[in-house]
């Protein structure tokens, strides 16, 4: 039995990043929870779904703007922030994104007197090790508000692999290629990953707002087995009941790739992507107990999502699709 934290029909979350992949599963979770949920988003207009669930109020602010951010967070008791780029374009950097923006929200929530913080990170994230500037820029980013801990904020922060599931940006990606492309170049085909589905991370996050034992972690997520990219897209063909030549690129090749890539619309592929993918993205160790689950296998629900057209199955309940209660 774990030591409670304050009822969830109680809480007042305020969400960073809500309109993401991760976001909409995690809000539709939090709803279904009774939580009072303020989603701060900086589009509105594009996002008027997230406003028919009941006690969700969605805000407008720019959640750079220390001010704006401090006014946003006001009556709320925990934040949960989800933001994050996987490329660099002329708007926004690493360093504004998974390093200020962090810096400013510890700010804010001490300021507003929020007690509790999730933070999502990424696995391999490592200020001063990790090999690309993604990784390093998330890994400066946890150890802010980790150290945030001696301001009497409690953090608790999510390190996943790649997550798989409704929505998610890299089957569906595969999958998009795949359809249209009768033979896949593939950089990095030996690069290692084992996907965590969103449903499984949520409960992490759900988890950890019951239980404050969590406070001061930092959490690995993986799933149950590690596959290489090219076993991953591999699998994706299948689901998808194609048959693709798919042709692995050497080293120099991957990284040529990379360079050319990074100009192509929707940025498939950048230079900083081919050095993230230097380091394995498996866990060391099992799903943490303290969750109380066996991580969900991708072969359990990639078919329910990546062959239908009609991405509505994005807000599925993630419990019914993973065969639990
Ligand atoms: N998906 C994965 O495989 C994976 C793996 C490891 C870690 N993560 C981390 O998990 C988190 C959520 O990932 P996701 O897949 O849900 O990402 P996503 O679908 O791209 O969502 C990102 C969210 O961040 C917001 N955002 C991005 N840049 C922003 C900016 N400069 N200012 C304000 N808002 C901004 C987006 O808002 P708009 O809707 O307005 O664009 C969106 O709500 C990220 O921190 C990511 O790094 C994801």
């Amino acid at each position: 039995m774990f030591e409670v934290e304050p009822e969830m029909k109680k809480r007042s979350i305020c969400v960073l990043g809500a309109s993401g992949f991760v976001g909409r599963h995690l809000v539709n979770q939090l709803v279904k929870e009774g939580c009072r949920l303020r989603l701060i988003v900086r589009h509105p207009e594009r996002h008027r779904d997230l406003t028919v669930w009941p006690g969700v109020a969605v805000v407008d602010a720019d959640v750079h703007d220390p001010e704006a951010l401090k006014r946003a967070f006001a009556g709320c008791d925990t934040v949960i922030n989800l933001i994050g780029i996987l490329n660099e374009n002329r708007k926004t950097t690493f360093q504004a994104t998974h390093v200020d923006l962090p810096r400013k929200i510890v700010q804010a929530c001490v300021a507003q007197d929020v007690t509790r913080l999730l933070h999502m990170s990424a696995l391999n994230a490592d200020a001063a090790k990790g090999p690309s500037r993604y990784l390093r820029s998330k890994g400066k980013g946890e150890d802010i508000v980790h150290a945030a801990s001696a301001q009497g904020l409690r953090v608790t922060s999510f390190r996943p692999s790649v997550i798989f599931g409704p929505g998610d940006h890299f089957f569906n990606r595969f999958a998009t290629l795949l359809k249209f492309a009768p033979i896949v170049p593939l950089a990095c085909p030996e690069a290692r990953f084992a996907p965590v589905y969103v449903g499984d991370v949520v409960h992490a996050f759900i988890t950890a707002l019951r239980d404050k034992a969590t406070a001061g972690e930092r959490y690995d997520l993986c799933g149950p087995r590690g596959y290489t990219l090219r076993q991953l897209v591999e699998y994706a063909a299948r689901v998808l009941d194609i048959d693709r030549i798919i042709i692995g690129l050497g080293d120099s090749l991957s990284r040529l790739m990379a360079g050319i890539m990074q100009f192509a619309p929707g940025t498939p592929l950048t230079p900083d992507n081919y050095l993230s993918m230097q380091v394995n993205s498996e866990c060391k160790e099992e799903f943490p107990a303290v969750f109380g689950i066996q991580p969900t296998a991708i072969e359990a629900v990639v078919p329910f999502y990546l062959n239908k057209r009609d991405q509505r199955a994005r807000y599925y309940d993630y419990r019914r699709i993973a065969g639990r209660d």
